[in-house]
């Protein structure tokens, strides 16, 4: 059985505890369904009232939902707000200034804490510093920082003075930051000299500097630099500055901007099924109020909670389950410069023990390798450490096969804490489909039932809904406020993208397909239904890969579909032609390794195909389409029974095989 048919069929059942009822913040399933009522009854109301209550605005909005450019929605559009303000200054307001907002673990084990009056003092004199290089409202800022407090000072920094960021992971290539840079415009950078990771110094700024010398960057003026290891890189004179020297002498006070609440908050870029990753634009208003909402109702949040969200700012969870949602609620949050294996695989349950975690988030992925890598080395097991003060456990990024989340339960939640399997896109902004921890009775690989408010679906080709127990096209049939405004700079491919007329442009289109349990109507996820993979929890475009191999000059054409793993949940498999000999052999392996490393170079190492396969031509049909669904039956290692009357080239195949 696959893990969706065993989430289907799955008889074991978690209702939550009822002291976990009793404390959460939504109480009961009476509680869930009041609010979803109310938001069925009167739906602008509903999502008006959460705005005024947990968001602190400038001037107050009068007007909560603005449809009039569907699909281009607007939310609270003349409210006035600052999400910066919102993340520290209220917290400050509340007496919560000496609360520690971060604890700062290095890769080397160091620990730093910050509290919230000094984040807000190092936030502003960043603030103040690009302000005085001459970074205004509405300029866009390219971040690319490692795991620090000194990255989400940027983010902030930026939400600050209303500059809107687009923060790329450090792992992606040159290439690929200076292909961020021509969309997006940017006229400044913010990177770190080196990063730490694993025991070693990786270079970051001289991916920056790599990606100047491609070309096409002239947009940006000045290049910020953290000096994090003191590493010796070179530094452009005039156009680049240290970060230290920059804020040195600023004011550690800087008023915020204060901008509409449609104000684009951040840019995320994020793979599609074309070739091209898209600039998701987030908002302020709206996705401010989903980040708090999301952290008080399914982190079920409180004052004395310590909160550890594994994700990177790179990726959309931590810019709103690190940057903005635990700051806007004051909470105390840890942030990992490290991974997960270095020293040893315990480094996580070590440092949820000594940092007294309450609340953990963290990937499938994650949890399957720490699984695996529990047996290889005994020391590194969870039971070595004292997990008791964790209360709740949350999943992120692909779905989570229950065997993987029967052993989170018992080994790392003891067999006491919920876990909250969220379902959300870069483009969502934050939780779509989750449980919550005092309402829900959890089932392993099913992410259950939507978050209130949101009207997630399960639809047909055309549009109409499918009965529970039968499987379909994910959609959410209303606008809600955290959603993405638009992609950057086009506007008709978010249309297409998201809006399509399959639907008559009225449903957002998740691109996932997902089924109802046909007794509870549980959703469960049964992963994307267009050419995006998801490995180890990152969504790569097929398209992206394929421009990316065939831009090597050795390479005549490529394909790549994605195949079932145990570990990363899928693995990207590449079938190319080259423009000389099929090689074969010992040619082949070298061939590999060059491709991959190539593919490495174009987009990043995460982009890295793990399986090559070299054919004279590609399994097509008599009109030239490529058949994927034959190439992903080979890459699974299946034989092939499908018809393949229609292939033009039948004797490909055999080549192709694994
Ligand atoms: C997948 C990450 C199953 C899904 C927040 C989605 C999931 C894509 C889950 C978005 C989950 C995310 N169960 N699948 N709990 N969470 N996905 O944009 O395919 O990096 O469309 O956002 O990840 O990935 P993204």
């Amino acid at each position: 059985m696959s893990d969706v048919e065993t989430a289907t069929h799955e008889h074991r059942v978690f209702p939550p505890s009822e002291a976990v009822v009793k404390a959460a913040a939504v109480s009961g399933v009476a509680a869930y369904e009041a609010l979803c009522k109310e938001a069925e009854t009167d739906y602008e109301g509903y999502w008006g009232r959460l705005a005024r209550e947990h968001v602190s605005w400038k001037q107050p909005f009068t007007q909560t939902l603005d449809e009039s450019g569907a699909p281009f929605f607007k939310w609270f559009a003349d409210g006035k707000l600052n999400v910066s303000y919102n993340c520290l200054d209220r917290n400050l307001e509340a007496g919560l200034g000496d609360k520690v907002a971060i604890i700062f673990e290095a890769d080397d084990g160091k620990v730093t804490k910050v509290t919230y009056k000094q984040l807000l003092a190092l936030v502003s004199k960043f603030a103040n510093g690009l302000k005085s290089i001459g970074i205004k409202k509405g300029d866009r800022v390219l971040i690319y920082l490692p795991m620090s407090v000194e990255g989400v000072a940027a983010m902030q920094a930026c939400a600050r003075i209303g500059a809107t960021h687009s923060v790329v992971f450090g792992g992606f290539s040159a290439k690929s930051v200076q292909e961020r840079i021509q969309d997006a415009g940017a006229v400044a950078v913010i990177t770190a000299d080196e990063q730490c990771r694993g025991g070693k110094n990786i270079p970051l700024k001289p991916i920056i500097d790599e990606a100047f010398a491609m070309g096409g960057c002239e947009s940006i003026k000045n290049v910020v630099v953290y000096q994090r290891t003191g590493g010796n890189i070179p530094m452009t004179a005039g156009r680049d500055l240290w970060l230290h020297e920059l804020i040195k002498d600023q004011s550690e006070t800087c008023e915020p901007e204060w901008v509409d609440a449609e104000h684009p908050l951040f840019l995320l870029y994020t793979s599609g099924s074309t070739g091209k990753p898209k600039g998701v634009q987030h908002s302020s208003g709206g996705y401010l109020l989903h980040a708090i909402l999301t952290m008080k109702w399914t982190f079920d949040i409180k004052p004395d909670d310590v909160f550890w969200c594994t994700a990177d700012i790179g990726w959309v969870t931590g810019h709103t389950y690190i940057t903005y949602g635990p700051l806007a609620c004051g909470a105390t949050e840890i942030v990992f410069e490290g991974v997960p294996t270095y020293p040893d695989a315990g480094r996580f349950w070590k440092m949820i023990e000594s940092h007294k975690v309450s609340i953990f988030y963290t990937a499938p992925t994650a949890i399957r390798s720490l699984i695996k890598a529990a047996d290889v080395n005994p020391a590194a097991h969870p039971k070595n450490y004292s997990l008791t003060s964790l209360r709740l456990l949350g999943s992120v990024g692909e779905p989570i096969n229950p065997a993987a989340w029967q052993w989170y339960y018992d080994n790392i939640g003891g067999g006491r804490c919920p876990i909250v399997d969220t379902f959300w896109q870069t483009e969502t902004g934050g939780h779509m489909i989750t449980p919550l921890p005092g309402v829900t009775t959890l089932v392993p690989g099913s992410c259950t039932l939507p978050f209130p408010g949101i009207q997630a679906a399960i639809v047909d080709e055309t549009g109409n809904d499918v009965p529970w127990g039968q499987g379909g096209i994910l959609v959410v049939k209303k606008p809600w406020p955290s959603m993405i405004r638009t992609i950057w700079g086009d506007p008709e491919r978010f249309k297409k993208s998201y809006y399509p007329q399959d639907f008559q442009g009225k449903y957002y289109l998740a691109g996932d397909g997902a089924i109802r349990d046909k007794d509870n109507g549980y959703f469960t996820i049964t992963g994307r239904i267009d050419d995006v993979l998801n490995v180890s929890g990152h969504r790569m475009g097929t398209m992206e890969i394929e421009s990316a191999l065939v831009a090597n000059p050795l390479v005549a054409e490529a394909a790549v579909v994605g195949r079932p793993d145990e570990l990363t949940g899928e693995a990207i498999c590449a079938f190319v032609v080259l423009k000389g000999e099929r090689p074969t052999g010992d040619a082949a392996k070298k061939m590999i390794k060059e491709l991959q490393d190539w593919v490495g170079k174009e987009i990043g190492p995460i982009a890295k195909p793990k399986d090559i396969r070299f054919g004279e031509n590609l399994p097509k049909t008599r009109s030239g389409k490529i058949m994927r669904r034959l190439l992903r039956a080979l890459a699974k290692g299946e034989e092939i029974t499908q018809d393949v009357s229609t292939l033009e080239n039948p004797a490909i195949l055999e080549q192709l095989k694994g």
